[in-house]
């Protein structure tokens, strides 16, 4: 038998097997039954590695649903194999990284607590969406950028004389390392969110730069698409050309892609930590550097 296993969580099926033919590794598959009252019964098909194992499971929506399954994962590898690497590349729960307001519970530091208890070794993240997050936990992290991938897609459009745009000044240094990469020029818009609402409001500031160009959005991820709306909607008001939109985690919750194409976004390009319609981008190649 290979000396790594790599066990996919039912969401993540397709890049773990993108994984274990770059790493050529014995897949092993969960099969998850749930029940009548939202209880998930997992089930392991095939032979785990006495040496090493790897789970690859996203913390995605259903979250709460998903951080169990994949610490179920960790812990019934944890029987067998000795050396236990979870590569979880969307980490949900990122955003409560801190005490924004008084008395809310930094759920981050709950997680480090569960994920040290199930033992895992290592955890490898995408595009976290702030490496505060991972310091709360006590164990080896690796946070690995989707950044060059993504710019790779996007070398491959013809856009005319694109500018990047990071949606808040939060995201300033993504767009900057994606603007980069693509040699052009990148702004950082001043978004405010309301903490107790969640609704997004871009402030006017001066943006002429943006005039007749086309945009790239890039953002860690779209939830419910609200951040990226209120910036196209800005963003057009100051006469850009198209506005194309770059983002690691593609969430989409409900009708959001409905919503974003309808405020005038031509593409949403999303790498495959979330596998969905817009995951285009591949990034098993980076990951898998990090497993080697
Ligand atoms: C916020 O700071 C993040 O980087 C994203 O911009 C945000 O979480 C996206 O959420 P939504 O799509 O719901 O606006």
């Amino acid at each position: 038998m290979n000396k790594i296993s790599i066990i996919a969580g039912n969401s993540s099926e397709d890049l773990a097997k993108k994984l274990c033919k770059r790493l050529k590794a014995n897949f092993v598959k969960s099969e998850v039954r749930v029940f009548p009252d939202g209880e998930s019964k997992i089930t392991l098909q095939g032979n785990l590695s006495k040496t090493k194992t790897i789970v690859v499971h996203s913390i995605h929506p259903p979250v709460d649903t998903s951080l169990v399954h994949t610490l179920s994962l960790i812990s019934k590898a944890k029987e067998k194999s000795s050396d236990i690497t979870a590569v979880i590349p969307y980490m949900g729960y990122a955003r409560q990284d801190r005490e924004f307001l008084t008395g809310e519970i930094i759920t981050m530091k709950v997680l480090g607590k569960l994920f040290k208890g199930v033992g895992v070794s290592k955890i490898i993240v995408v595009d976290i969406h702030s490496i505060l997050g991972l310091r709360h936990f006590s164990i080896k992290t690796k946070n690995i950028t989707a950044i060059p991938d993504l710019v790779q897609y996007f070398k491959k459009l013809s856009l005319k004389n694109p500018l990047v745009v990071s949606p808040d000044q939060g995201g300033k240094q993504r767009a900057k390392e994606f603007a980069e990469i693509y040699g052009v020029d990148y702004i950082a818009l001043e978004k405010s969110r309301n903490r107790k609402t969640g609704k997004v409001k871009i402030e006017t500031i001066n943006v002429d730069e943006v005039e007749q160009r086309d945009i790239i959005l890039v953002d860690d991820m779209i939830s419910t698409g609200g951040s990226i709306i209120k910036a196209t909607q800005f963003l057009k008001k100051h006469n850009c050309k198209r506005v194309f939109v770059a983002c690691t985690h593609g969430l989409l919750i409900d009708d959001a892609e409905k919503k974003i194409k309808k405020a005038g976004v031509t593409k949403i390009i999303s790498t495959n930590t979330i596998p969905g319609k817009t995951s285009l981008v591949d990034i098993s190649e980076s990951i898998s550097k990090e497993l080697k």
